[in-house]
């Protein structure tokens, strides 16, 4: 008989010993886990299942969506809408919330999804993943509107994402630690291969896309800069860069040997924050790491404690191994 921990028997287990989850949030986390081994199934077939390419249209924040875009964010409204489980839905792909239609019962969470992370990766067989975040609907209220959703990150009840890379990983937190599940194709279950995942408070490696740096602001190109300057300069170490072009693809290896990630607010568009989005990225990345021993910012404060003032709000990002990321956070106030 096999000892492994299926990703049922630990949400079991979990909701039976501790009692902070719910059943709805358990069946919510279940049904997420069945949508992500669906969307990981159409990566897989990639051209064979005529899933590769662009869609031809846009979504609202103005970025080309790609088939892939499309297929996933229909799989999770699809698998997560009937359960009874849920209010309402947004995604990064969509232009305002989903509530779940008249037909089925409204539960009391919201679920937000980045269905398919790191789009530029999906026609190179690079990795990709899906993020998400849930929330609970304010109480004593009678239907779901957006500004339901605009609760600053720490109000989070659960995150995660799920990587399609060499391996299909889960990586979930409820708020107590941080633990991975590895899809097991021939069982068709996800199964428990790390618990209480700890990222190093120490790092050499760290992920910035490079090619902005003429774009960024000057903390920003004070810390790169002494990352460059090795064993030489103020940081007294050589540090190696890698960079992903998935969130989900830098935040796993983060979480697997730590590094700091920076996707800073930069010139080309001063108007945003930044380009990674508060409610489907940067919020379910940031309590991830800061439950795995991390920490994350927006170089002035904390990113989980950030209103959101819109659905679709962007956000400056570092984040990742602690000692990195206070570093690069202190230059922003001149410290
Ligand atoms: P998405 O594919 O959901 O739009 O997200 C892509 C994001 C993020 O995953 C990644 O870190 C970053 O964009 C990559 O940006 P560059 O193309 O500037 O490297
Ligand atoms: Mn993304
Ligand atoms: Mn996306």
């Amino acid at each position: 008989m096999s000892s492994r921990i299926s990703l049922t028997r630990y949400l079991v287990e979990k909701q039976r010993m501790d009692g902070h989850i719910p059943s709805q949030l358990r069946l919510l986390l279940e049904v997420v886990a069945r949508a992500c081994k669906s969307i990981s199934q159409a990566v897989n077939k990639g051209a064979l299942g005529g899933v590769l390419g662009t869609a031809g249209s846009e979504n609202v924040q103005g970025e080309v969506q790609k088939k892939l875009d499309i297929i996933a964010n229909e799989v999770l409204i699809e698998a997560n809408e009937w359960g009874g489980h849920l209010a309402a839905m947004a995604s990064e792909e969509m232009d305002s919330i989903y509530v779940v239609p008249n037909r089925y019962p409204q539960g009391e969470y919201l679920l937000l999804f980045d269905p398919l992370d790191g789009s530029s990766n999906i026609d190179i067989n690079g990795s990709i993943g899906t993020i998400f975040s849930v929330l609970k609907k304010p109480e004593a209220q009678t239907g779901v509107e957006e500004k339901d959703f605009l609760q600053p990150g720490n109000k989070q009840v659960a995150a995660g994402y799920c990587i399609y890379g060499a391996q299909t990983t889960l990586v979930l937190t409820v708020g107590d630690g941080v633990a991975m599940f590895t899809l097991d194709r021939e069982q068709g279950s996800f199964f428990l291969i790390e618990e209480d995942v700890r990222i190093p408070a120490d790092t050499k490696e760290f992920a910035i896309n490079m090619s902005n740096m003429r774009h960024w602001d000057a903390p920003v190109k004070r810390y790169i800069d002494e990352c460059l300057q090795g064993q030489e300069g103020p940081l007294g170490k050589d540090f190696n860069t890698r960079w992903i072009a998935s969130m989900v693809g830098d935040v796993h290896r983060i979480l697997c040997r730590g590094g700091i990630f920076l996707y800073p607010w930069d010139k080309r568009e001063p108007e945003k924050a930044g380009k990674l989005r508060l409610m489907y990225e940067a919020n379910p990345m940031s309590w991830l790491v800061e439950q795995a021993g991390g920490a994350s910012t927006n170089g002035k404060q904390r990113i989980l404690d950030i209103v959101p003032g819109k659905l679709h709000e962007r956000v400056s990002v570092i984040l990742g191994s602690k000692n990195e990321v206070e570093r690069a956070t202190s230059y922003h106030s001149g410290l």
